[in-house]
């Protein structure tokens, strides 16, 4: 049974209406990475950084997932081996669409973290500095996101299913960070077919075997129907 493992970025939520980072008018065009998306930026100014997070809280609750989401809900349904969702995003439009499993390696904004104790609890509609830690009391507390210089999460989960893919695909993600960047290649050398679904030809283009581009929600219901008649 093939074992199938997906990689996810921003590009698959764009059609919920869910901007991206790099694309033109994307959110780094109208932020600085540093200001709001590093430990050293909430360290400066935590207010600025909650409002950031507030503000893509409130857009991520009001989406919807699309066509692209929830074929690949479909392909965990109906696929007979494995398929791991592994996803950049801070949403949570995979679990709306149905999958389970899904493993957000650049955190939720569904979550809070203490910066102080490192308790996790569901996050609030609105952080605030003021936001008190329910097991330490004192915080600050964040967003459970991975910023700029700290590690991802359940990267040893994520290598081992890398280890044993027999199929790999990037669906929306311009393979510009790391270490999600690194993955189609690892794959590749383990002896993955590696497929890239985008828009555009990302940043490493060149280390998959097959690539198609376009819109998320035309590629990846077309990919899912593929695999699941073969
Ligand atoms: P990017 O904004 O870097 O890239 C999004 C990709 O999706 C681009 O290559 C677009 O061409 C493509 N795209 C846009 N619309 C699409 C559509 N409708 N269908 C298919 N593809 C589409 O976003 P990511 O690669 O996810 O990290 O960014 C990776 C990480 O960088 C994020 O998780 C975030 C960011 O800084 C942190 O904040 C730590």
């Amino acid at each position: 049974m093939t074992r199938i493992v997906i990689l996810t970025g921003a590009g698959i939520s764009a059609e919920s209406g869910l901007g991206t980072f790099r694309d033109e008018d994307g959110l780094w065009a109208r932020h600085r990475i540093e200001d709001v998306a590093t430990p050293g930026g909430f360290a400066r100014d935590p207010a600025l950084v909650h409002g950031f997070y507030n503000a893509r809280r409130a857009q991520a609750a009001a989406a919807r997932p699309n066509a692209a989401h929830r074929a690949l809900a479909r392909l965990q349904a109906r696929h007979a081996g494995d398929v791991v969702i592994i996803t950049q995003n801070v949403d949570a439009l995979h679990e709306a669409a149905g999958s389970t499993g899904v493993l957000h390696m650049h955190g939720t904004l569904a979550g809070a973290l203490c910066g102080g104790c490192g308790h996790r609890w569901p996050a609030p509609p609105e952080m605030s500095i003021a936001t008190p830690c329910p097991a330490c009391g004192r915080g600050p507390a964040r967003p459970d996101v991975v910023w700029f210089g700290e590690m991802p999460y359940h990267l040893e989960r994520i290598e081992a299913a890398l280890d044993r893919a027999d199929i790999f695909a990037a669906i929306g993600t311009s393979g510009q960070v790391y270490p999600a960047a690194a993955y189609a290649r690892h794959a590749a050398l383990r002896g993955a077919h590696t497929v890239e679904l985008n828009l555009e030809p990302s940043a490493n283009t060149g280390d998959f075997a097959e690539c198609r581009h376009g819109r998320a929600t035309d590629l990846v219901p077309a990919w899912v129907a593929q695999l699941l008649v073969e």
